[in-house]
């Protein structure tokens, strides 16, 4: 798969599944990855950051359980299932905050005061199921990871991206900045 086919199937992703709504948010999930993106860029953050904040959630385009499993108990999983599919062509700056940005959640929750009561109720919801804040040893493990400071970063986005309405850049605008991740074909 050449680099453009492999952002055209990513591209085909959004378009057939970016409608889902986002968990129990009030934003699609492509809205929420172009948000995302688009923080990062404004932001001046790399390319590598861009990215990963634009396919943080890739998982969720990638299973059927429902945009409401959490709301059932489920933990998708969705960022692991993520890496699984990014792995094949993006660097580990791209997929290691991808594969964090759960933890992050969960170390931020422990780690930051006010950080939880600021969460929306579906993140609040989904942290229970995904194992709730980090005890004082996982924090000081998470803390040492050499991604931890970019997957904090796409957490904190993540977070912002939700907003109903908000007009950004479309997908196409972020091609040149997913191509220019890109390993070539092995
Ligand atoms: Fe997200």
């Amino acid at each position: 798969m050449t680099r453009a086919e492999f952002v055209d199937h990513v591209g085909r992703l959004f378009a057939t599944r970016g409608s889902d709504l986002y968990g129990g948010e009030a934003v699609t999930q492509l809205e929420h990855a172009l948000q995302a993106a688009d923080l990062a860029r404004t932001a001046g953050a790399p390319p590598a950051e861009i990215v990963a904040a634009l396919l943080h959630d890739v998982g969720h385009l990638l299973h059927h359980l429902g945009d409401d499993c959490a709301d059932r108990g489920i933990d998708a999983r969705h960022e692991a299932r993520g890496v699984r599919f990014l792995a094949k062509r993006l660097p580990p700056a791209v997929t290691e905050p991808v594969r964090l940005h759960v933890a992050a959640k969960r170390y931020l929750c422990a780690a930051e005061p006010g950080y939880l009561a600021a969460l929306s109720p579906a993140s609040v919801q989904s942290l229970a199921i995904q194992g709730g804040p980090m005890n004082e040893s996982e924090r000081t493990e998470f803390e040492r990871h050499p991604h931890f400071v970019a997957a904090v970063a796409l957490r904190r986005r993540d977070d912002a991206a939700k907003v109903p309405g908000l007009v950004t850049p479309p997908f196409a605008a972020f091609r040149p900045v997913l191509e220019e991740c890109l390993a070539p074909p092995a």
